[in-house]
């Protein structure tokens, strides 16, 4: 897997389908070779010449010059470019030295390889689950002028095309210095016609797909809201431009980080794509004393050489068996119903209770209440911080008890990294909340954030929230986060280093995580930030499960859960069937049935006729579960560029699939075909639309007839069952032809 070459110092990283090739050069520069598909090894010639200029430099006294040697800092294609050097195309780090220079330029010192992976400390991460899943490369760089050293992580995975990406930098001068940059991952590769699919999004809007060039201008993609908003999304694809869900070479780049980060592409003067992905830079840096380490976040980069719908699957196993806890990752998740959309801040035991009653007749597993059970909790203007059940509103041990004695879990909704301005906390510890204290603070929500930079503060809110689910038996968690980090400052920190609060303020937040799912290793975390503002790998890694948006709207949440799809598997999608009157029951349900599925909704607003349907939708919802829970996805329609939505999910054995249409526009006479992907060709398939039987390969190269005078947001849910063969089931569906199976 990973291979060094020591006459030539190449190291190559492969696995079956896919290359990482690099080199040391004459002057202990990393130069990028090759990636993409797999090839055998590789020479150096014409692979990193770059014919910019011969390399020359001054030795204090005269020049002295290679004349059969190219090298230039401007045009080489570098692992780890160097900062303030002739290199001005962008920079893995910069830093500033004991003597206040910031001249960054590391050179090779030494490699090792390790049978396995190394993690990142006090970081989310990919895991193996043994040492088996690949290797790991580690190249350390010493910095020409000083002691600094930094480490390149390479982990190659065995079984997925996938190399992670992630540095360590250690202090050996004595003294201070100071990173005022660092990425995880640096890209250096020719042309080739390369665009990039970002996600953008604001509240309600969470995910849209937007499909940029990569120019000669620099393309950032970025957050820099402090611990996320909804801005962008640090998952990214970079494509050939005519690369698309089924052909083509596509690259997928994603940092496991929930924090502010920064992904810049550009095409240097020579046409050589740089690519960055790391911490932003833009408010951040950190001093490290003498002998200390920093880490930075794991970056991902996925490789396919067939396609968007190719490099999905790669990112969805790499979080179903490498992210997601195991306990969780292939579990199917109880179908939930949420107090939030139904009563906002106003209910109390009995309400609740109704709740309980309401979700087992309608055959839903799980009752959660949301915000406004603690403090004084009426409205959101208070009481984030004051973690107490507010006895005199609701008996939380009497509703617990309650469901568990009618076989409903219960779950709870917390905010734990907040404060309220009017709350007990402020008044006992104002010193807990992260701000500048020369200023007037932007309240969003009529809340401030905790200083979750001081380990104090970490202890002090998880014993708080841990008297909770030590003393209740809550078997859900809603994790809520609802707004950014602004005029931070921090009363534990010197003026000097607050730019180092927001990276400290990650690493307090995911040390409250990592003590929350040590200790509560059965309850099933679903994160949120006012919907899916913080939808991410950092996250997936302590809770398997995201609510994808405040939105629930069946058109909007079409398109938000499409675009969230194409990096994070389709269990992780918190996906619930709400009031909103844009359609109607069968719809929804049909939506949320391709995520984890549940209601926001008050049952006891529903017709008879509704209720029905929605028992109906639950043995559906769970009957299938399983396929959404580990099967492959595939994007069929993109409803960004199309009028329908389409996608399918096959399980591994390719025995079924889940087909799911969706039309935005009005009645569409003209003949329609659903291309199902990923059958077995030569399989029989029953279809459970027209209860015809097929082989795969008509399915996929004919498609499912959907002919007919479409209505405007119109869901069409088919089930794809292997059978045994076409003669049985063509005569049993002959004769059965009056009573035709119905799915739905
Ligand atoms: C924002 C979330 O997205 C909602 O679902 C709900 O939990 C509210 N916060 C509660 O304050």
């Amino acid at each position: 897997m990973i291979n060094f070459d020591s006459k030539n110092k190449i190291f190559n990283l492969c696995n079956e389908n896919f290359s990482y090739i690099f080199c040391i050069n004459k002057l202990g520069y990393l130069i990028h070779l090759y990636n993409g598909k797999k090839i055998g090894n590789i020479g150096i010639e014409r692979t990193n010449e770059i014919m910019v200029e011969r390399y020359a430099t001054y030795d204090g006294t005269k020049e002295i010059c290679d004349e059969s040697y190219y090298f230039s800092q401007m045009g080489s294609r570098f692992e780890c470019s160097s900062f303030l050097t002739a290199n001005t195309r962008g920079s893995f780090a910069s830093i500033t030295h004991t003597d206040g220079t910031k001249l960054t330029n590391f050179l090779y010192h030494s490699h090792k390889t390790i049978y396995g992976k190394v993690d990142p400390k006090d970081l989310p991460h990919t895991r193996f689950n043994s040492k088996e899943d690949g290797e790991t490369l580690i190249v350390t760089l010493k910095d020409v002028k000083e002691e600094i050293y930094l480490d390149l992580y390479y982990v190659i995975f065995r079984n997925l095309n996938v190399l992670v990406r992630f540095a360590k930098l250690i202090n050996k001068t004595g003294k201070d210095i100071k990173i005022n940059r660092i990425s995880s991952f640096e890209l250096n590769t020719p042309n080739d016609d390369y665009e990039i699919i970002s996600l953008h999004g604001q509240w309600a809007d969470d995910r849209e797909i937007e499909t940029t060039k990569i120019t000669h201008s620099n393309l950032v993609i970025e957050d820099n809201r402090g611990a996320r908003g909804f801005k962008q999304n640090p998952s990214v694809i970079v494509k050939n431009k005519n690369a698309s869900l089924d052909y083509g070479e596509c690259y997928g780049i994603s940092l496991v980080y929930s924090g502010d980060f920064k992904i810049e592409a550009r095409l240097d003067e020579y046409d050589n794509l740089k690519l960055f992905a790391g911490i932003n830079d833009e408010n951040f840096g950190f001093v490290l004393q003498n002998n200390e380490e920093f880490y930075t976040p794991e970056c991902i980069f996925a490789y396919s050489s067939n396609g968007i719908n190719d490099l999905t699957h790669t990112f969805h196993d790499l979080a179903r068996n490498h992210i997601i806890r195991k306990e969780f990752a292939f579990k199917e998740r109880p179908l939930l119903i949420n107090s939030w959309e139904p009563f906002l801040f106003d209910f109390d035991t009995e309400k609740i209770k109704k709740l309980i009653d309401d979700a087992k007749e309608l055959d839903i597993d799980q009752v959660v209440l949301d915000d406004g059970w603690f403090g004084k909790r009426n409205n959101d203007r208070t009481s984030l911080g004051d973690w107490e059940v507010n006895e005199e509103k609701i008996n939380l041990r009497e509703v617990i008890d309650y469901a568990h004695s009618k076989n409903i879990k219960f779950g709870l909704w917390i905010e734990p990294e907040m404060i309220s301005p009017e709350s007990n906390l402020m008044k006992e510890h104002p010193d807990f909340a992260l701000f500048d204290r020369g200023v007037n603070p932007t309240l969003m929500r009529h809340q401030l954030v905790l200083d979750l930079t001081r380990d104090d503060v970490v202890d002090y809110i998880f014993d708080k929230i841990s008297k909770i689910f030590d003393n209740y038996e809550i078997d859900y968690c809603k994790w809520d986060f609802n707004r950014t980090l602004s005029e931070c400052g921090s009363l534990s920190l010197p003026k000097e280093r607050w730019d180092e609060i927001n990276y400290r303020f990650m690493l307090g937040t995911y040390k409250l995580f990592n003590r929350f799912v040590e200790r509560y290793p059965n309850i099933l975390l679903e994160s949120c930030a006012s919907g899916g503002g913080r939808f991410d790998f950092g996250m997936l890694y302590y809770s398997p499960q995201i609510w994808t948006s405040d939105n629930t709207n069946p058109y909007d949440r079409v398109m938000i859960q499409y675009a969230t799809n194409l990096f994070y598997p389709l269990s992780s999608l918190g996906a619930h069937v709400s009031a909103s009157p844009a359609l109607g029951m069968q719809e929804k349900a049909i939506i949320s049935m391709f995520g984890t599925a549940g209601y926001e909704l008050d049952p006891s607003k529903l017709t008879e006729n509704e209720k029905e349907q929605v028992k109906t939708f639950n043995k559906l919802i769970k009957e299938w579960h399983y396929v959404i829970t580990e099967g492959d996805y595939y994007a069929i329609k993109n409803p960004f560029e199309d009028n329908f939505a389409q996608w399918n999910v096959v399980t591994k054995d390719k025995k079924v699939s889940l087909v799911f249409s969706f039309n935005y526009k009005g009645v569409q006479s003209k003949s329609r075909f659903i291309k199902v992907k990923g059958l077995d060709k030569d399989k029989y398939y029953f279809n459970s639309l027209t209860n015809d039987v097929y082989k795969g390969e008509f399915y996929m190269n004919v498609g499912i007839n959907i002919s007919a005078p479409l209505k405007e947001g119109m869901t069409i849910l088919v089930v794809l069952k292997q059978v045994n063969g076409v003669v049985k089931v063509v005569a049993n569906a002959k004769a059965n032809k009056n009573k035709r199976e119905k799915l739905l």
